[in-house]
């Protein structure tokens, strides 16, 4: 746990958050001054007119117009022309600081040359895809074994989604235990059994539309943090078909945006080994984000299975694997003449070339690079940067960081939850609404946030880049009401 090499420089003080982020979710709203508000929305009118009319034209053809579940849609979505690096340039080429990074696998930056070479090498060789083995794949899953001690094998897959399918599936072949059980509010991808609790804790299947009830039978989720009711769910599991396996996202739900104790990852460990079930550590955003050992090298803890997606590919197409202890692994060999003790899992593009040579040679230069720590770092200049204002400005919000995953918090809508119900009827909606105005008045001041509350830093991002940021953050932050 020599916390040197890794992207969080001091873990944060988990409790002290909390009561500011109660604070804010027992406040009324603060949104920004309607006269600024009109102000940061014609931006878009006059500024993105060619993104405008491509959205508006695509909603003929796409449901809503827009595919990425992370694209921002207030008040249109944003045409991407080019990106490089910490910048993205839209259709109409305003130029905005990215702090979305594709959503957290570009550590290295977006469109990072070295890697893109490697990448346009091989395809001149042998194409992206060809359906037989190639050297690239144990490359990577050789690398992938070197950087974290907990990976002894590792099977690629298509996305990070897929990666926890097969996680799942693994655990209960190899346990033959029925219930997974998952954090409240925690997204591990959009499979039909984990579509579960989603966003909002204590939520169940409110998102589940489509998926039949059996999908979801054998999911259970706790409430964030709390321990003695992962406890009871486990006893009480041993009379209803057992639990093969407790998936977290080891630094708390959507990608740390409620935050665990530091322990919380180890006790969660030994309760795991006490019920005899299998933990999962869904790495797909803190995978060689946090630093090349993963959440799991930060905290010192062994999950028995881990879930890869984003960075494994370095941004590129095909992001998702699972690795872990060779004896679960080795239920998800391939090819003919299975022995009927096989998880099932497979993919036409799965462990394709263009994917592995891009996470081999991604992974090899952030390790180079230190890209991670110096991400990190970015991130640590961020939050404080962000905090300098909020105080400043005597603002109720509330700006915390675990390394380059970065939380800004102005409307709560994300720690509302279903203890209090009235509530979260009640406020849910101008809350959210809130938050989408928020990354609005961003955007147009020239930052991409991921939905108005998550920044990604990356490699990319100076001193000079941050500070630059850090500018056009007060511009809005100064605009909220009552100040
Ligand atoms: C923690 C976590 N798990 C799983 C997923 C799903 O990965 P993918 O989008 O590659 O299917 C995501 C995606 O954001 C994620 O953040």
């Amino acid at each position: 746990m020599a916390d040197a090499q890794y992207a969080i420089s001091q873990w944060h003080d988990t409790e002290e958050i909390y009561t500011r982020l109660r604070e804010l979710v027992r406040q009324p709203i603060r949104p920004i001054r309607r006269d600024r508000m009109s102000e940061f929305l014609n931006y878009f009118e006059t500024k993105c007119v060619c993104s405008k009319a491509l959205t508006e034209e695509a909603k003929q053809y796409i449901p809503g117009g827009v595919q990425h579940n992370l694209a921002f849609n207030y008040p249109f979505p944003l045409a991407v022309g080019k990106a490089e690096g910490p910048y993205m340039w839209d259709v109409d080429g305003n130029r905005y600081i990215d702090f979305l990074q594709a959503g957290g696998p570009t550590v290295l930056g977006s469109n990072y040359a070295p890697v893109r070479d490697k990448v346009f090498e091989l395809l001149q060789t042998c194409g992206p895809v060809t359906g037989l083995f190639h050297e690239y794949e144990l490359k990577l899953a050789q690398l992938l074994c070197r950087l974290m001690p907990s990976i002894e094998m590792f099977r690629m897959l298509g996305s990070g989604t897929e990666g926890v399918i097969a996680a799942i599936r693994g655990a209960r072949t190899f346990t033959g235990k029925k219930k997974v059980i998952k954090v409240g509010g925690a997204y591990h991808g959009w499979s039909d059994q984990m579509v579960f609790g989603l966003h909002v804790p204590g939520t169940g299947r409110m998102e589940a539309k489509g998926i039949p009830g059996g999908c979801t039978r054998d999911t259970q989720e706790f409430y964030p943090n709390d321990l003695g009711q992962l406890r009871r769910l486990m006893a009480l599991n041993r009379l209803r078909g057992g639990t093969a396996a407790v998936i977290v996202e080891p630094v708390g739900p959507e990608s740390g945006t409620r935050p665990v104790p530091r322990d919380f990852n180890q006790k969660v460990r030994e309760l795991c080994d006490e019920f005899g079930a299998l933990l999962i550590f869904d790495e797909v955003v803190t995978g060689f984000r946090l630093g090349l050992g993963g959440a799991q090298g930060y905290f010192g803890v062994k999950p028995d299975l881990t879930v890869f997606g984003k960075c494994i590919t370095g941004g590129y197409p095909m992001a998702g694997g699972v690795g872990g202890r060779r004896e679960i692994m080795m239920r998800f060999a391939a090819g003919i003449g299975g022995t009927g003790e096989r998880a099932y899992v497979g993919g036409t593009l799965s462990a394709n070339p263009l994917s592995c040579v891009a996470g081999y040679y991604a992974l090899l230069e952030m390790e180079r690079t230190n890209a991670p720590l110096i991400a990190g770092r970015a991130g640590d200049r961020l939050t404080k940067g962000l905090n300098e204002i909020i105080t400043r400005y005597k603002l109720p919000f509330v700006a915390f960081n675990q390394g380059s995953i970065v939380h800004l918090e102005t409307s709560g809508v994300m720690l509302l939850d279903f203890k209090n119900p009235l509530k979260l009827l009640r406020e849910v909606k101008p809350r959210k609404h809130m938050m989408e105005e928020m990354g609005a008045a961003y955007m147009s001041q020239g930052l991409i946030t991921l939905a108005g509350s998550r920044m990604y830093t990356s490699l990319a991002d100076t001193d000079a880049v941050i500070d630059d940021a850090l500018n056009r953050f007060e511009d809005v932050l100064s605009s909220v009401e009552g100040i």
